[in-house]
């Protein structure tokens, strides 16, 4: 019997807004590539919950669900409070609370500060006004983050050449974002241009993000792609397969320094080792020039039974044992080549190139 043909990943949407129903739509990641399943968030404890257990994650598309999150939040305290104060109250206490979701990703905070902003500017408003802001700035976050895809996939497409190999680590794809995705978005364009890349995914302990998220798009986009272990980096970099590494990140501070996920750090010291060029594909939305330094990244714990149980029919470490469980780690912007935004590429020194980036993208906002 002929099986039927499954949806390509790349045409269902990582999130989206429900606005009639007041619901978000989200693709459940955690039950890919097994199972393509949407589901419908209506609570705000289902919102964080889906943030905080990874059905959806990747800083761009936390950032855009926590937009959309707000905004039903502001549009349920609407329904119930007459005044600016009782209802501004009950708004800061519902961002605060999808804040807490997880630490590291400043997409998160970045877009609910978005909606505060919008919120505070419009206080002399009505509160239906108010609410309707807020949902033009929760949609323009989703769009902005589609056209910051496109645009920096252009600039790491000029980085490579077609024939390369490209290594990634976890997903900084679509399902992490919208459309291009990150770290993908040159692979994507490429693609569409006849580059003819090959891949190379970092399976990503421990959530496997890269083996099970970012082959199954690749995959999905006809792009020829190789699943490796993350211990397999330096050797397909020795052999010279790999002419240049892309990721995405979750946080990069005002000196370079970009937290990742973790074993971005290792692959970034394999590839200044074997003189293998490591970009860094960051939305301006992930540049935090409040944080000086990587040192003062807030980094995730995670719970042992990711690395000890996950994916595994049976617990393959010791009951009882220790676990570490960081979910990101810091690269040292001495190990990062360039940083590729939507306003152009960034070079060493940071420090300058990125306030430089920052002020590009301040001017083209006031044209706008
Ligand atoms: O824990 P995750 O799966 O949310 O981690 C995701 C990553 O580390 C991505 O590389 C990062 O968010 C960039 S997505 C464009």
């Amino acid at each position: 019997m002929c099986e039927e043909k499954r949806q390509s990943i790349m045409d269902i949407d990582t999130v989206s807004l429900d606005d009639e129903n007041s619901q978000i739509i989200i693709i459940d990641q955690t039950l890919l590539p097994y199972e393509t399943k949407t589901i419908r968030l209506t609570t705000q404890n289902q919102i964080w919950e889906a943030i905080y257990r990874l059905q959806v994650r990747g800083a761009p598309a936390i950032g855009v669900t926590a937009g959309f999150g707000l905004y039903l939040a502001a549009k349920e305290i609407a329904a119930r409070t007459d005044t600016y104060d009782a209802f501004y109250a009950e708004f800061v206490k519902a961002k605060d609370y999808l804040d807490s979701s997880r630490p590291t990703a400043v997409n998160l905070s970045w877009a609910l500060n978005q909606l505060d902003k919008v919120c505070k500017k419009n206080q002399g408003r009505s509160i239906p006004e108010i609410v309707g802001a807020l949902h033009k700035e929760a949609v323009r976050i989703q769009e902005e983050d589609i056209w910051a895809c496109h645009k920096l996939g252009e600039y790491g497409l000029s980085l490579v050449k077609p024939g390369d190999g490209l290594l990634t680590h976890c997903n900084a794809g679509k399902l992490a974002a919208t459309r291009y995705g990150m770290a993908t978005a040159p692979m994507y364009l490429g693609q569409e241009r006849g580059y003819n890349f090959r891949v190379y995914c970092d399976e990503t302990r421990p959530v496997l993000q890269g083996a099970r998220l970012t082959a199954m798009e690749l995959m999905d986009s006809g792009i020829d792609t190789t699943v490796i272990c993350d211990n397999m980096s330096a050797s397909v970099m020795k052999a010279g397969l790999v002419n240049a590494v892309f990721v995405g990140c979750d946080r990069v501070a005002a000196n370079g320094d970009t937290a990742n996920k973790i074993g971005t750090s290792v692959v970034a010291a394999v590839a200044k080792y074997y003189h293998v060029p490591m970009y860094i594909c960051a939305p301006t939305s992930t540049i935090d020039m409040q944080t000086a330094t990587g040192d003062e990244i807030r980094i995730e714990q995670r719970p042992g039974s990711e690395v000890t149980e996950m994916w595994y029919e049976k617990r393959m470490a010791p009951e009882g044992v220790k676990v570490y469980n960081p979910a990101f780690d810091v690269t040292d912007h001495e190990l990062i080549t360039a940083i590729v935004t939507e306003y152009g590429i960034a070079y060493p020194p940071y420090t300058e190139s990125l306030k430089k980036i920052m002020e590009i993208k301040a001017e083209a906002m006031k044209e706008a």
